[in-house]
């Protein structure tokens, strides 16, 4: 899984894995929106209904109506939710599936999610609950959502007690990454996505080697550079996913890296800081609580420290984060009885799920963080 697959004619490469015995092709290359129409003739023959946002449409729909004109079945009309976290309720959801009835989608059919994780997410949990289950094609416009959320079947809506809390695990059949929907992000979703892949790159030793060789492409926001690393990243979560499709084993809890941290700061910031920016922090905290305790030799920490904040730039938290993040710390959802339990990281390609103490945690984080 984790060798690179040779590119087709067009420069595009393709892989598949299997997830809780659901078959999923990953395609990701400038253009890979060609493959779309091939792939939801295969997957199902029957009616297909585009989700997505009007400022995801604006910036990016015509690539996708260009790629799609003539496809048997499709709707033209996109369904439109909210734009951002305001698309992950129960009334956007319930309005989707009844919309879904509406317009005729039947268990021959299936959901095209169009835009970032948000849209990924209330998309892959309506096409989850529709008719009992029909198919979602994920076709990510952020980078986070081509590196990360687009993949692993993980759906969600957020409820009054908290983000995500509601959700199923439905696995999307297709994932088309085509880094050229990427190209009018904001330069701070740019930043944020990319610390999904920085992420997967220290879990996978392969992928880290390669990593210094793509700093500059990502930083220009090369489509080649990005078509790599989204691919790499891609491969690190297939690999992890297909030997644990439900997070019931324990591998799938090694994406969970820096994000113990990360879900503490973005509650503190009432979701103001990107994930990403959260994530960047929490993988510089859990590199120096990895050297605290011994399990990584200092050197080996602070270089891999130098090379994530060059990707990232992680912006200073603002004094009310600061304050905050530790009692949310200390109500963390993954906590059970024993305390709190965190990926930490022996080397690159070498996480570890060890059990920590939310001091820990908090000591663990640099102390520039503050502004
Ligand atoms: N399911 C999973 O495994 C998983 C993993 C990580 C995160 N998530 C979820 O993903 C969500 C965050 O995803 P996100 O960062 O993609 O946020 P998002 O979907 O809100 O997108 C961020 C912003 O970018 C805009 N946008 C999207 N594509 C664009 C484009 N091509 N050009 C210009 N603007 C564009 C959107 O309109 C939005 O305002 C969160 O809700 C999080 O919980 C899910
Ligand atoms: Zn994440």
């Amino acid at each position: 899984m984790s060798s690179r697959s040779r590119p087709d004619a067009r420069g595009l490469r393709t892989f598949r894995f299997a997830a809780a015995g659901v078959p999923c092709e990953v395609c990701v290359g400038a253009g890979a929106l060609v493959r779309l129409p091939g792939a939801l003739g295969r997957i199902a023959p029957g009616r297909w209904l585009v989700v997505s946002s009007e400022p995801v449409l604006t910036a990016q729909g015509h690539r996708l109506s260009e790629a799609l004109r003539g496809t048997p079945g499709l709707d033209p009309e996109p369904l439109l939710v909210p734009d951002g976290e305001a698309a992950k309720t129960w009334t956007v959801l319930g309005k989707l599936l009844s919309e879904m009835a509406r317009r005729g989608l039947a268990r021959d059919g299936g959901l095209v999610a169009f835009g970032g994780g948000t849209v990924g997410d209330v998309a892959g949990l309506a096409a989850s609950l529709a008719l009992r289950g029909v198919p979602v094609v994920q076709v990510p416009t952020t980078l986070l959502a081509a590196a990360d959320s687009a993949l692993g079947g993980k759906t969600a809506v957020n409820l009054p007690a908290g983000k995500n809390l509601a959700g199923t695990f439905h696995h999307p059949r297709f994932v088309c990454v085509d880094p050229r929907l990427l190209s009018s992000l904001s330069e701070r979703d740019h930043r944020s996505g990319l610390a999904e892949v920085v992420k997967s790159a220290l879990l996978s030793a392969s992928f880290w080697r390669r990593l210094p060789g793509l700093v500059d492409g990502l930083g220009a926001r090369d489509e080649s550079a990005l078509a790599e690393a989204v691919e790499r990243s891609l491969r690190v979560k297939a690999d992890v996913v297909s030997r644990d499709p439900d997070e019931a084993l324990g591998p799938r809890h090694a994406l969970n890296l820096g994000h113990t941290v990360a879900h503490a700061l973005e509650g503190a910031s009432r979701y103001r800081l990107r994930h990403g920016e959260a994530v960047a922090w929490g993988l510089l905290a859990a590199l120096r609580l990895s050297a605290a305790r011994g399990l990584l030799p200092g050197r080996t920490a602070a270089r891999i420290e130098g090379l994530v904040r060059e990707l990232l730039e992680p912006p200073p938290l603002p004094r009310a984060v600061r304050r905050g993040w530790p009692a949310l710390l200390r109500a963390d959802k993954k906590r059970d009885r024993e305390g709190l339990r965190d990926v930490l990281l022996a080397g690159p390609g070498r996480p570890l799920l060890e059990r920590v103490s939310a001091a820990e945690l908090e000591e663990s984080l640099p102390d520039e963080a503050a502004s």
